[in-house]
């Protein structure tokens, strides 16, 4: 435990991601349309006023009270801020605004450099690689080289900061190459770990990847590498087996030696700040849901479901769509009575198949509520509008049945804060048998296949006519889990495998 509270880490933290935890504004632009969400407040810095979004959900909220307790250092593109810091030529602002509790190192990347290497290679080709949607893939020329360009510039930037002790921890699919180049500028002694949040794929799927060796060298630069699941983690020994032949795996301890470097493998499932939810849901102001509720026109007293997403074709909206209206056609006593909230949010807009989605599924939304629709009621109440953290946590309290249901996802955090904003114990959980989180939680919610039309409604239906002393018992173990395998105890598991690393390489170095 640190003297702060919470997990310590054994050396100095920096994070690097390719999302920034905090996103300033100097103007008065509109509310941010393209992160998990994003929770706005206003801050004086020293010289101006500011406007400061903080991005909810996912994982750069999830890291952020981390990074705020070690004093560390966080790097990230700047993600097109023209006004941040242009004086100071490492970019380097003190976060949050007014507190100052770590150093956010901002990288400005050319609009070229953006359009390929985070539309292009990361999100064209790695993100549905990894979904396991390889005929969604393009591969362009020069996206490739751009995402190792960029990757290059991640790492020149952690050299700059990295200390002996340093512990350089990577997140994410947008930097895969970074490892083995930071490997080798930093000094020795150095813990290089990554987390990588979305699924890995099998080797045959995998095989498909353009590059995919580099991408797989890339990686075994790290000391450590973390996925959510454990099968994500035999994939990638898979994939490093069967695509590069002079790396040694050993499948039982899940390390790889390669060119000189050990890297181990682990599953380890990441939490929410399950109190802070728990917290923020006790305190929710009825004048805002009565607000929230008229907003979206939806009465008062229904019985509510909740889904809430990015506007990603992984997330399985159109499927959940299919089921609700499914449901609608199999219960008609239940029109009128129960309405469902469906939040998304815009995201990668600049990318084809993403417009396509959106509009597939805004689509789908109009065709089944014109067919069910009465003069005062609507079974879909759609929105793509900007929420607070608070919004959130008031629809979350609110809804008596929260439905998740990708086709695939690494984990999927919002299940989780579910359950810690369900504070009044007798809420339904509906979770995609596809999700990282299903294997912590799916014993107790309702399990669902996302394409199975049919299943997906009953158990709709079961979940709105579950008894109330099922509903808390069900909630009551789903409490327990995520309150235990909560973002601190994750945190933990982390800095503890860093010790870990950190000592059995003394220990082989001092032999
Ligand atoms: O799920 C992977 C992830 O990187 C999350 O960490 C994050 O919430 C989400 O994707 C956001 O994607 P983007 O940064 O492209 O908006």
């Amino acid at each position: 435990e640190s003297a702060t509270g919470g997990p310590s880490c054994p050396g100095s933290l920096i994070v690097v991601s390719n999302r920034q935890p905090y996103r300033h504004e100097y103007d008065d632009a509109g509310p941010p349309t393209e992160t998990d969400g994003g929770a706005r407040s206003s801050a004086t810095a020293q010289t101006r006023s500011i406007t400061v979004d903080e991005p909810t959900g996912g994982l750069t909220a999830g890291l952020d009270p981390v990074v705020k307790r070690t004093d560390g250092t966080w790097i990230a593109w700047g993600d097109g801020e023209a006004d941040f810091d242009v004086t100071d030529d490492r970019n380097c602002v003190a976060v949050p605004p007014g507190e100052e509790d770590y150093t956010l190192r901002r990288l400005d990347l050319s609009e070229e450099a953006v359009d390929s290497y985070y539309y292009g290679f990361s999100n064209r080709v790695l993100w549905p690689l990894c979904h396991g949607f390889p005929d969604l893939i393009e591969d362009r020329s020069n996206d490739f080289e751009w995402y190792r360009t960029v990757n290059e510039r991640f790492a020149d930037a952690v050299a700059d900061h990295a200390t002996a002790d340093a512990v350089i921890w990577l997140q994410d699919y947008h930097l895969a190459l970074a490892p083995r180049m930071i490997r080798e500028s930093v000094p020795a002694g150095t813990t290089v770990a990554h987390f990588w949040h979305i699924p890995w794929p099998s080797p045959p799927t995998f095989r498909q990847c353009p590059a995919g060796g580099r991408v797989l060298e890339g990686l075994l630069g790290n000391d450590l590498l973390g996925f959510h699941v454990e099968q994500y983690a035999d994939r990638f020994l898979e994939c490093v087996d069967r695509f590069l032949p002079t790396a040694t795996v050993d499948h039982e301890r899940r390390t790889v030696r390669y060119d000189g470097g050990r890297t181990r493998v682990v599953a380890t499932p990441m939490g929410v700040d399950a109190a802070a939810y728990d917290r923020d849901a006790r305190s929710v102001d009825p004048d805002r849901l009565a607000d929230l509720l008229a907003e979206y026109d939806i009465a008062p007293d229904t019985t509510l479901g909740l889904g809430l997403d990015r506007l990603d074709y992984t997330k399985g909206i159109p499927e959940r769509l299919a089921a609700i209206e499914r449901f609608f056609e199999r219960n008609p006593g239940w029109r009128g009575e129960f309405t469902f909230l469906q939040k998304a949010t815009p995201s990668r807009t600049d990318i084809e198949t993403y417009q396509r989605h959106g509009d597939l599924v805004r689509s789908e939304v109009q065709r089944i509520n014109r067919r069910f629709e009465t003069a005062d009621w609507r079974p879909i109440a759609y929105t793509e509008d900007y929420l607070s953290t608070d919004d959130i946590c008031t629809l979350y309290r609110r809804a008596d049945a929260m439905v998740v249901s990708p086709l695939v996802d690494g984990m999927n955090l919002v299940a989780q804060e579910y359950v810690a904003a369900s504070v009044d114990g007798d809420d339904t959980l509906v979770l995609s048998d596809r999700t990282g989180a299903h294997e912590r939680l799916g014993s107790h919610a309702l399990t669902i296949d996302p394409i199975d039309t049919d299943g997906f409604a009953a158990q709709l239906e079961a979940a709105l006519s579950m008894p109330a002393h099922e509903r808390r018992r069900r909630m009551n173990t789903l409490r327990q889990r995520v309150f235990t395998g909560d973002l601190e105890s994750w945190m933990a598991t982390q800095f503890d495998w860093f010790r870990r690393l950190r000592d059995e390489r003394g220990r082989t170095d001092a032999g």
